[in-house]
């Protein structure tokens, strides 16, 4: 089985968030499984930078709207020996940041990226001939939209399947009529069954129509997003039309990354037979943060995006009854400038017990991990989440608000059956939150219950192959159909 995986993210190249640590670690699992796998990304700098690459072929051309876009292909080793080429355009992708600079997004991504799908199909169409497609969210959209709506690449992947991802559906890849021009295909397919989106153009909605099947990061988002106009963004229904053609697939954790028996990037190691490491840890975050070394209080941790999508408008509201606790916050991310000011100034306010960082830096999300007590994500929603797994790996408690990939990776602990590895509300509510910490709290005062929880945590396996023997079950299928 030859399958290529296509995406605008691929860790350690070129990472904005989970998507990047999704397109590092899946394609290595594939091949465990025994699939031929290549993966395609934009030729960002960093990335050029981070991976040794070769040039293959010479100058390839696509045409974006009226413009003949010449570029080159390259091609490296990635993670578990799997093929990366990367499509090398200096004005599109030779810029200093992925989506944007400065906490803008580049104002040209509509033409970014359909670039990146027109100039993905060629090189699959050309180079890569694999069997089955499998493109990610709303940046590489457009490669299953022109394999089934350009009269050339029709013909030329009659026989391969396509799965398109979603990984966020809050982000589609909306933009105005006016630019449907630059994709090039038939204006039929601006039409209510197709690409048309109350009068805009909706690439993501393109492709989850046009792809063979479409799937999204965990059950619970699967089905959140399929029935609910609160979590669907307007998709519902057409996902709810794909019927057993759309599916949840939980995503994996890739514990050569994350795993604090191996990892370089924290003070100590440790794992679920030795945790005195995690102490280690902890007093060196704790060093790290300017915090009291000798505070027995709890500290919490987060990593992620500050946005409201990760409830950073509830813990915004919550600090003060947060402070009331016996609690310590350190927080990296950086996002929306209201909840890097609101954090800020309670920076200003405890400053021996919050800390903000607004770097994007990877040891300190290793760090963190590996010092905290707890783990905060009170998302609104969530469609998997992969910090909650990394963190169970650290032994660090979860707490989560119940939604998406969060619901299926993280059940309430027990004191009397002592199951559960972490704490879990409902309600998207300032008072639901402080609910769960303070039951987190507790079981944190009462050492053998904690130790029980820890043990719990580090137990949770999240390893890839799962999702990948799902995944290639799924391939299977859709080939099987294709070529029938
Ligand atoms: P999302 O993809 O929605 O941002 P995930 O939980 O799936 O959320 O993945 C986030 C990834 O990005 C994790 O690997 C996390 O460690 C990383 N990350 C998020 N913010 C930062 C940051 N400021 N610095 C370093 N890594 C970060
Ligand atoms: C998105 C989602 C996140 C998910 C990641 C990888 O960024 O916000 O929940 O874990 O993609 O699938």
């Amino acid at each position: 089985m030859k399958v290529a995986l296509v995406a605008a993210e691929m860790a350690p190249y070129a990472k904005a968030g989970g998507l990047a640590d999704v397109i590092g670690a899946l394609p290595a699992a594939l091949a465990e499984c025994g699939a031929r796998v290549s993966v395609v990304i934009p030729g960002y700098r960093c990335a050029l930078a981070a991976l040794r690459t070769a040039t293959v072929g010479g100058e390839y051309r696509v045409r974006v709207g009226n413009q003949d876009e010449r570029f080159r292909l390259r091609s490296g080793i990635g993670p578990g020996g799997v093929a990366v080429f990367l499509i090398e355009h200096d004005g599109y992708f030779g810029r200093d940041g992925i989506y944007g600079e400065g906490g803008r997004d580049y104002p040209d991504s509509i033409a970014r990226y359909v670039f990146f799908g027109r100039a993905a199909a060629q090189v699959l169409a050309d180079f890569i001939r694999p069997g089955v497609v499998h493109s990610h969210d709303w940046h590489s959209a457009v490669l299953p939209i022109v394999m089934r709506a350009d009269p050339q690449l029709h013909e030329r992947f009659a026989g391969t399947a396509s799965l398109f991802t979603i990984h966020n559906v809050a982000f589609q890849g909306l933009c105005d009529a006016a630019q449907f021009a630059l994709l090039n295909i038939d204006p039929a397919y601006f039409s209510i069954d197709y690409l048309e989106f109350y009068g805009q153009i909706n690439l993501m909605k393109g492709a989850v129509v046009m792809a063979d099947a479409a799937s999204t990061v965990s059950p619970t988002y699967a089905r959140e997003i399929s029935s609910d106009p609160a979590f669907g963004f307007g998709l519902e229904g057409v996902l709810r039309a794909k019927g057993p053609r759309f599916v949840g697939i939980l995503n994996g954790a890739d514990y050569s990354e994350w795993n604090p028996a191996t990892d370089h990037r924290i003070a100590a190691r440790f794992g679920p037979g030795d945790t005195a490491g995690k102490a280690v840890c902890a007093a060196a975050l704790r060093e790290r943060a300017g915090f009291d070394p000798k505070s027995r209080r709890a500290l919490i941790g987060m990593v992620s995006r500050m946005t409201a999508q990760k409830g950073f408008d509830l813990l915004a509201a919550a600090l003060d009854d947060l402070m009331e606790l016996e609690v310590d916050l350190i927080v990296l991310g950086s996002g929306e400038p209201q909840f890097e000011r609101r954090l800020r100034a309670a920076e200003r306010t405890w400053p021996r017990r919050v800390r903000l960082s607004t770097a994007f830096d990877n040891d300190l999300a290793h760090q963190i991990q590996a010092g905290c007590d707890m783990f905060l994500m009170p998302s609104r929603f969530e469609p998997c989440g992969l910090t909650q797994m990394y963190a169970l790996k650290y032994g660090t408690a979860p707490i989560v608000r119940a939604t998406g990939g969060l619901a299926d990776t993280v059940v309430e602990f027990d004191p009397s059956s002592e199951s559960g590895n972490g704490f879990v509300f409902n309600r998207y509510e300032r008072g639901e939150m402080i609910g769960a910490i303070g039951r987190a709290l507790d079981i944190f005062g009462r050492p053998r219950a904690w130790k029980r929880l820890m043990a719990n945590c580090f137990a949770a396996d999240f390893s890839w192959s799962a999702a990948a023997s799902r995944y290639m079950e799924l391939y299977r299928q859709l080939r099987a159909d294709r070529t029938r």
